[in-house]
């Protein structure tokens, strides 16, 4: 592997500069470019695992392509690829391998960290994970009382829940009706009470869900769990074994938590949160799916990985579309990316990938500790299409910002029902046309427009975006689209020299608020804070609750 300390600092580097060079003359438009080579839509089109990803509407020419390949090569994006898959610690700041492609790997496979073979460890996790899951599905497992399971609550936070979140959402066709999965991850009480108001504690089951088992939200909502489920049976505490599982990296926590480590489902440090959802952080998934359709998403996983992995850079699905974003967020000064499922199950793809794109290359340093000299990760947002054409698709068409946008659409519905999917679909294929091609003025004035009204009805275009689509949403396909979103942010984090796999500036604000609550639950206790902190916290003090 390259070392990243001694080379040219991004800016300064030579496919950088071709680049700069590049854009400084690149003045065609979508529809020029299109205009000029007919046939782009079978150009700039590429395949893998199942999903056809359609580029040809974005602000490139084969000759941009070819200079971000040379970018993607001269920042070594190919050997630190190969890196990562083969275990080396590339987390440098944590000296931590990262690692989560091999959870899913084949059982034949090997995957070797610090001389040990760790996919015999992944597929015996995945096996105790399979038993538990078809006990709780087949009734098998019961509530100390002896009942059935009816409620599962997944309790965690970040990658301990968006992953789960998302795959729950986005696989209820596949799921077990009978059987509901809640997620609880805010400290805010809210969401524990509103999650379990409900509920009978005897048909619960809550599976505390974090790597370090130390998050203190996720360790105040478990306590709160179990306060709310020994109550029902009269604070036996024999109850927890039947009703609180845990999945994590920490049997000591695990114990001391009360959970019996029989019922701990174990993971490795190796795993990033953001990147977990494929380890026992899936336990919520398996049951609500089962052992062999978790075995699906598996696949649809490593089917992705192997693309990733073997594909030449051109043709290469996560290469393509980090070096797009790195094109767009350093080239045109965007600052954010809209990600627009036109798939009601994948209602919250955006937030999971807010975590993964944003918590791994929010950063301004690079691995050597220098600046990274250019933007960094842009926002990532969105919402289910068409519900966000009736809202903020008017920025995305007129507004003065540029938001690139990939669309993903399903060939085929879950839900077939008259002519709906016709319709959703019409609206990702037309979207996408308005955004590139727009409506000139007289193009405007060619409908009868009134003149007053033309420069409000002109449709600027050549505003650029994905189409991502698949025949159907199964659990290979969500697999094959979690691990393409994976990489693509792997490889813009290469690009920038930056590691994608700590997440250091998370820490500062919970060091602060640990300094903080003493000061909230201790009316006299002297404020040594600045002079807006203190107003807040005697304000906060005078109307708290008693
Ligand atoms: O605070 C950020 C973070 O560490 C995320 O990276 C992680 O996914 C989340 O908190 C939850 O951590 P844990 O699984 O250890 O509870």
């Amino acid at each position: 592997m390259t070392e990243h300390g001694v080379r040219p600092a991004l800016r300064d580097s030579p496919a950088w500069v071709a680049l700069e060079r590049h854009r400084t003359g690149f003045t065609a438009t979508l529809r020029q470019l299109f205009e000029a080579d007919p046939s782009r839509g079978t150009t700039f089109r590429a395949a893998a695992a199942g999903l056809y990803l359609d580029y040809a509407k974005n602000l490139v020419t084969t000759e941009t392509l070819t200079l971000l390949v040379e970018l993607a090569i001269e920042r070594d994006v190919a050997s630190h690829r190969d890196a990562m898959f083969q275990g080396g610690q590339i987390n440098s700041t944590e000296q931590r391998a990262v690692l989560h492609t091999a959870l899913r790997a084949a059982a034949d496979e090997s995957v070797t960290v610090d001389g040990i073979d760790v996919v015999p460890q992944v597929h015996a996790v995945l096996g105790q994970m399979a038993d538990f899951a078809r006990q709780v599905r087949d009734g098998s497992w019961v509530g100390h009382s002896g009942k059935r399971i009816t409620h599962v609550i997944n309790i965690g936070i970040g990658g301990s829940d968006l992953g789960p979140v998302l795959a729950y959402r986005a696989l209820r066709a596949f799921s077990d009706r009978n059987l509901i999965v809640r997620f609880v991850s805010n400290v805010d009480a809210t969401d524990l009470v509103e999650s379990t108001r409900d509920l009978v504690p005897e048909t619960t089951l809550f599976i505390v869900a974090s790597k370090t088992f130390g998050t203190i939200e996720t360790m105040t909502n478990a306590e709160s769990a179990r306060t709310w489920l020994l109550a029902a049976y009269g604070g036996d505490s024999a109850a927890v074994a039947k009703h609180f599982v845990a999945v994590s990296t920490n049997k000591q926590r695990v114990v001391d938590f009360g959970i019996d480590p029989v019922n701990m489902f174990g993971f490795w440090d190796w795993v990033g949160g953001r990147y977990s959802m494929a380890s026992a952080i899936g336990l919520s998934t398996m049951i609500a799916i089962g052992p062999e359709r978790f075995s699906d998403l598996l696949s649809g996983f490593r089917s992705m990985d192997q693309h990733f992995r073997t594909a030449p850079l051109a043709e290469n699905l996560p290469v393509l579309l980090g070096l797009l974003t790195v094109w767009y967020v350093d080239f045109f000064g965007a600052q954010s990316v809209a990600i627009l499922p036109y798939e009601q199950y994948l209602d919250r793809f955006p937030a999971y990938l807010q975590q993964l794109a944003m918590e791994s290359n929010g950063k301004s340093v690079t691995l050597a500790g220098d600046s990274v000299g250019v933007a960094t990760s842009p926002v990532y947002w969105g919402e289910p299409g068409t519900n966000g054409q009736h809202s903020f698709h008017q920025l995305l068409h007129q507004g003065s910002l540029l938001v690139p946008v990939d669309f993903i659409a399903f060939a085929r519905s879950a839900n077939p029902l008259g002519g709906h999917h016709d319709i959703l679909v019409s609206n990702v294929f037309a979207q996408a046309q308005a955004l590139a091609f727009g409506r000139t003025a007289d193009e405007v004035r060619a409908l009868g427009t009134i003149e007053e009204l033309v420069a409000h009805r002109v449709m600027p275009g050549n505003r650029p975006s994905n189409v991502i689509m698949a025949d159907e949403l199964t659990p290979f396909t969500l697999g094959a689209l979690i691990s393409l979103y994976e990489h693509n942010v792997f490889v813009q984090g290469a690009i920038w020299g930056v590691n994608s796999f700590d997440q250091w500036g998370v820490e500062l604000g919970k060091e602060l608020a640990t300094e903080i609550l003493p000061l909230l639950t201790s009316p006299h206790a002297s404020l040594k804070v600045d002079s807006s902190t203190a107003e807040l916290v005697r304000r906060y003090r005078d109307s708290r609750q008693p």
